[in-house]
C-alpha cells in the first residue's frame, strides 16, 4: 500500500466517491457526503453483507429500526452512563483532545483501554502540554450519544438520543421480532442504518467520523449451549492473524493460527469463533488480502460494560492496525436490562427444560460500512505503472459502475447507443465517447469498472464487440446476441476469458 490517508482522501474527492460536507461553508468536522461513485460502493457493500447474511441464510431476520431513541433505552443499555471517551482539556482555552489519542500520538505507546489514573499519571510524568504550551485539567470522560430534544417543548422530559450503535433497535424489538419471525434458538436479528458518535476527535478521513453507517447482527443461542455450534467444524480449519490479549501485554507480534485456536484455549466460544470466521470469509472473498487483516483479543481493561469478551477485526491501514470490525460476545446483558427496565421480560420459552430463558448474545458483528468501504479502496488502488493510470481493482459484486460502452470512433455512435440501452436494463452501464480509446480505458480503470465494450467498425458486419477486462486488459469477442448473457456469468464469477475467444488488442486511429 502507498497511498496516505489523505491521498485517499484526495483521490476520492477527485473521482467522486467522497466529499467533505458542506465544504463551501468551510465544512463541518466528521461528516462526510458520497459522490456518484461512492454513493454506489457503498450500497453495493451494504446489499452484499444484507445478501451473505441475511438473504443467503435462514437463521438471520432482518429490522430497520428509528434513529432518534427514547433516553430510556440509553439508560438500560448502560450507554447513559458508560458510553464515554477520556477528554483532556487545557486549562485557559479549553482545547480539548481525546485522551488516548494525544498520549498514544506524543508518546508513542499502546493506550488501548487507559484508565483516567494511568493519563492523569503519564500528563504529569512526561509534562505533556497543549499544541498552544497550555498545561491540561485532570482528564475527564465525555459522553459520545448526541442529544436532541423531540417536539416543540425543550426539557428534561423531551431529550432522546440519536442512537450511537444499532444494536439497541434489535434488544428492544426482540420479543417482537422472535414472534413475527416463529424463531427459534439459535437465530440472528439483523440491521443495516445509520449511527451518530460525537467524537472528541474526528479525524483519519472517514475512520473516525461523527455519522457512520453499521451494520450489526445479534446472534442469539440458549445461555447453557456456548459450546454447541453445529457450524463450526466448516470453518474450524481456516487460518488467521490473531493478536492475543496475552501477546499485547508482553508486547509480541501477532502470529497465524486456525480458529480452533481460539476455542481450544477458551478464548472464544465455538460460537463466537464460527461467526468471526464467517466474516473473514466474507472479508477475503470481498478481496481484501489476507496479509492486511488480522483479528486481536480485547484486553481486559478495554472490555465494553456489557462484554463478556471481543475481537476486533483489524486492518492495517496507512496509520496502522486500526479497529475495521468489532465483535463482542456480549453475555445477557441487554435482553437481561431491558427486561428489568421496561418491566416487559425479554425471555424464550425452552422446551426441554420448560423453562423461561433470557437469550444469549453469543456474537455481535458490528461492522461500519465506511471503514470496510476505506478498506476496500485501499486494497483495490494500484497506480499501475505500465498502463501509466490508476486501476480500482473492486470485486465486480462491489464496483460502482459494471459496464463501459465505447463508440470506437463517433460515426459508430449509434450503435454503440443502442448496445448502452439494451445493457442499462440488467447492469450498471456508463457510456463515455469522449477522448481516445485508450483515455476512456484508463477512466473506466479509475472508477473501478470491470468490463468495456467496443463497438468498432467490424461489428456493423458480424454483429459483435470487444469485451476488455479491467484486471488483464485481455479482451474476447462477444456476438450481440449472447452480450448480456457474457456479462451476467462474468458477474457470477466467471473468468472473461472462459466467454470466449481472446482477440489482440486493436490498434485505433483517431478521429
Ligand atoms: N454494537 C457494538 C458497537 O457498536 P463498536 O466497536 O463501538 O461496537 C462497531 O463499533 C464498528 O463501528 C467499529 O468496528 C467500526 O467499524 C465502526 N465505528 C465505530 N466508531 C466509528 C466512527 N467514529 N467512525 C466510523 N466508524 C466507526
Amino acid at each position: 500500500m502507498t497511498l496516505t490517508i489523505e491521498e485517499m482522501a484526495a483521490f476520492c474527492k477527485r473521482k467522486g466517491f467522497v466529499y467533505p460536507t458542506a465544504e463551501i461553508y468551510g465544512g463541518l468536522a466528521g461528516f462526510w457526503d458520497f459522490g456518484p461513485l461512492g454513493v454506489e460502493l457503498k450500497n453495493n457493500i451494504k446489499r452484499q453483507w444484507w445478501k451473505t447474511f441475511v438473504h443467503n441464510r435462514t437463521d438471520v431476520f432482518g429490522i430497520d429500526g428509528a434513529i432518534i431513541t427514547n433516553k430510556k433505552v440509553w439508560e438500560a443499555s448502560g450507554h447513559a452512563a458508560n458510553f464515554a471517551d477520556l477528554m483532556l482539556i487545557s486549562k485557559k482555552t479549553k482545547i480539548k483532545y481525546r485522551a488516548d489519542q494525544f498520549i498514544a500520538d506524543k508518546l508513542g505507546i499502546n493506550t488501548e483501554g487507559i484508565t483516567a489514573a494511568e493519563v492523569n499519571k503519564l500528563v504529569k510524568e512526561h509534562k505533556l502540554l497543549a499544541d498552544n504550551g497550555e498545561e491540561f485539567e485532570e482528564v475527564k470522560p465525555f459522553n459520545l450519544m448526541f442529544e436532541t430534544a423531540v417536539g416543540p417543548s425543550q426539557g428534561s422530559q423531551n431529550i432522546a438520543y440519536l442512537r450511537p450503535e444499532t444494536a439497541q433497535s434489535i434488544f428492544i424489538n426482540f420479543n417482537l421480532v422472535a414472534d413475527n419471525a416463529r424463531a427459534k434458538l439459535p437465530f440472528g436479528i439483523a440491521q443495516v442504518g445509520k449511527a451518530f458518535r460525537n467524537e472528541i476527535s474526528p479525524r483519519d478521513f472517514l475512520f473516525r467520523s461523527r455519522e457512520f453507517d453499521l451494520m450489526e447482527i445479534e446472534y442469539f443461542i440458549h445461555p447453557d449451549k456456548l459450546q454447541d455450534c453445529p457450524f463450526f467444524a466448516d470453518v474450524k480449519d481456516l487460518k488467521i492473524q490473531v493478536l492475543t490479549a496475552e501477546q499485547q501485554e508482553h508486547k509480541k507480534q501477532h502470529a497465524e493460527v486456525s480458529f480452533h485456536y481460539l476455542v481450544d484455549t477458551s478464548l472464544a466460544s465455538p460460537w463466537h469463533a464460527y461467526w468471526l470466521a464467517c466474516f473473514y470469509q466474507w472479508f477475503l472473498e470481498l478481496g481484501l488480502k489476507k496479509e492486511n487483516l488480522r483479528l486481536r483479543e480485547h484486553m481486559k481493561e478495554e472490555l465494553a460494560h456489557y462484554a463478556g469478551a471481543c475481537f476486533d477485526f483489524e486492518y492495517k491501514f496507512p496509520f496502522g492496525w486500526k479497529e475495521l470490525q468489532g465483535d463482542a460476545d456480549r453475555t445477557q446483558y441487554d435482553l437481561t436490562k431491558h427486561g428489568e427496565m421496561s418491566g416487559k421480560p425479554m425471555v424464550m420459552y425452552d422446551e426441554e427444560s420448560k423453562q423461561k430463558i433470557v437469550p444469549y448474545v453469543a456474537a455481535e458483528p458490528a461492522q461500519g460500512v465506511e471503514r470496510l468501504f476505506l478498506a476496500i479502496l485501499f486494497d483495490a488502488y494500484e497506480d499501475d505503472k505500465k498502463r501509466e493510470n490508476i486501476v480500482l481493482h473492486l470485486h465486480p459484486s462491489l464496483a460502482p459502475v459494471h459496464v463501459g460502452v465505447f463508440p470506437l470512433v463517433n460515426k459508430l455512435k449509434d450503435k454503440a447507443q443502442e448496445v448502452f440501452i439494451g445493457l442499462q436494463k440488467q447492469f450498471v452501464c456508463q457510456y463515455d465517447k469522449s477522448g481516445s480509446i485508450g483515455r476512456r480505458y484508463a477512466r473506466a480503470d479509475e472508477m473501478g469498472v470491470p468490463l468495456c465494450i467496443t463497438v468498432d467498425f467490424e461489428t456493423l458486419e458480424d454483429h459483435s464487440v470487444t469485451v476488455r477486462d479491467r484486471d488483464s486488459t485481455k479482451q474476447i469477442r462477444v456476438p450481440l446476441a449472447t452480450l448480456s448473457g457474457v456479462i451476467a456469468q462474468f458477474f457470477a464469477g466467471a473468468p472473461l476469458l472462459s466467454l470466449g475467444k481472446e482477440v489482440s488488442v486493436q490498434v485505433v486511429k483517431e478521429e
